[in-house]
């Protein structure tokens, strides 16, 4: 049986994102079939509907989601009817390279589900990091799925999902931030705050928020800032290094994804510091630094691929955490939204008045 329900679906580049009756198919081997709670509006849902992804239109968006699945294919048996889940773009293959060193968080080989979502006409839709989550249902590989406690609220928990994870990873997973480091994180979107709710956590005493935007700064401060700059009025390599001892900070997050943040970063990290760029760069952009420089400082230069969570550890620690008020996940959700207005919302991320708006369905 196919399910016939509504998805917020991009068309073609650049055209606003209509609201349309989708076909999901019911789980086959492998799949669930969840029913979506809530689901954040990411910046990465607005770079498929401006084509900076792919050309894979139409797309099916959403995917920062928490639901209850539904249903089940055969074989599936971490997941069963009724678990509350958020859904996750990484589900990890146990067999690849990389899964078989022990290092899942980087699996090379993680999978959605097989068969496809179509809109009524059977066109097959492209579902945004293979989730689609602004849909009243979804098809995704079971490993997607992320069984958390269902007291949790999913507007806040949906949030894990992607950017709030990403950023808390980027900290405290990539960076290895711990008790008594500094550190400054560049760019305070949700991504941003999320790097200094994380930092906070693993016991940072000096956190340091750039923005180029007073009011982000504003915000920062809430996710535990210890300091802001703003990068607009202040060069914040010197600002770092100045609330630093004259040293720079052990670690310094990249959640912009430019070049010239990037420099910041490395010039702004002590000696053996820290780099993390979890912003995500466009394919045009290039980077050149001093290779002696490179030597010279020492310490690591790292990516952050969605934190380098991994799901199963990751997302119930931190479901447990907001629970008990030690990382407020409310405080990224400026609004709450139903399926129609996600265009609207991408306005509003574009001119920076939101956080997160999320989706509640
Ligand atoms: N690595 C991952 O797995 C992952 C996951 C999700 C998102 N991301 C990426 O993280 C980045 C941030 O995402 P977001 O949702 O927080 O976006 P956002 O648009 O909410 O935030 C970006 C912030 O950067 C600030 N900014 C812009 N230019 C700046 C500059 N020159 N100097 C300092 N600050 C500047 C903006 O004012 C804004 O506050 C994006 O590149 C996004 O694609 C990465
Ligand atoms: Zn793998
Ligand atoms: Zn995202």
């Amino acid at each position: 049986m196919a399910h016939e329900v509504r998805g917020v679906v991009a068309r073609g580049k650049g055209q606003p994102v209509s609201l349309e009756t989708i076909v999901v198919p019911d789980p086959g081997p492998g799949e669930a079939l969840v029913a979506v709670r809530a689901c954040g509006v990411c910046h990465t849902d607005l770079h498929y509907r401006e084509g900076g992804i792919n050309d894979d239109f139409p797309f099916l968006l959403g995917h920062e989601a928490a639901g209850v699945v539904e249903a089940v294919g055969e074989g599936v048996t971490d997941v069963a009817p009724g678990d509350f889940v958020i859904l996750n773009w990484r589900a990890v293959c146990g067999a690849c390279r990389a899964c078989l060193r022990g290092r899942p968080q980087y699996c090379f080989a993680t999978h959605n589900a097989t068969q496809k979502m179509t809109l009524a006409d059977g066109t097959p839709l492209s579902p945004a990091l293979g989730i689609g989550a602004f849909a009243d249902k979804t098809l995704v590989a079971a490993g997607q799925c992320t069984k958390v406690d269902p007291s949790a609220s999913p507007v806040a928990v949906g949030l894990l999902g992607c950017g709030v994870m990403a950023g808390l990873g980027a900290a405290i997973n990539t960076g290895g931030v711990t008790r008594g480091d500094s550190v400054a994180v560049i760019g305070c979107g949700g991504v941003g705050d999320a790097a200094i709710a994380g930092a906070h956590l693993a016991g940072a005493t000096r956190i340091i928020a750039v923005d180029v935007d007073d009011t982000k700064l504003d915000w920062a401060r809430r996710f535990g800032a210890t300091h802001t700059v703003n990068s607009r009025e202040t060069d914040p390599v010197e600002a770092i290094r100045e609330l630093t001892g004259g040293f720079g900070a052990d670690v310094v997050i990249e959640a912009v994804g430019r070049p010239e943040t990037y420099k910041q970063a490395f010039y702004a990290r002590d000696l053996a510091g820290t780099v993390v760029l979890v912003g995500v760069p466009t394919p045009e952009m290039t980077l050149e630094l001093p290779l002696l420089d490179v030597f010279g400082r020492g310490g690591a230069l790292k990516s952050s691929w969605y934190g380098d969570c991994l799901p199963s550890r990751d997302f119930p620690m931190l479901v447990s955490l907001y629970q008990q008020g030690r990382l407020d996940l409310d405080a990224f959700v400026t609004e709450t939204i139903a399926l129609e207005d996600v265009e609207a919302a991408f306005e509003k991320m574009h001119h920076g008045e939101v956080l997160r708006s999320v989706v509640v369905l």
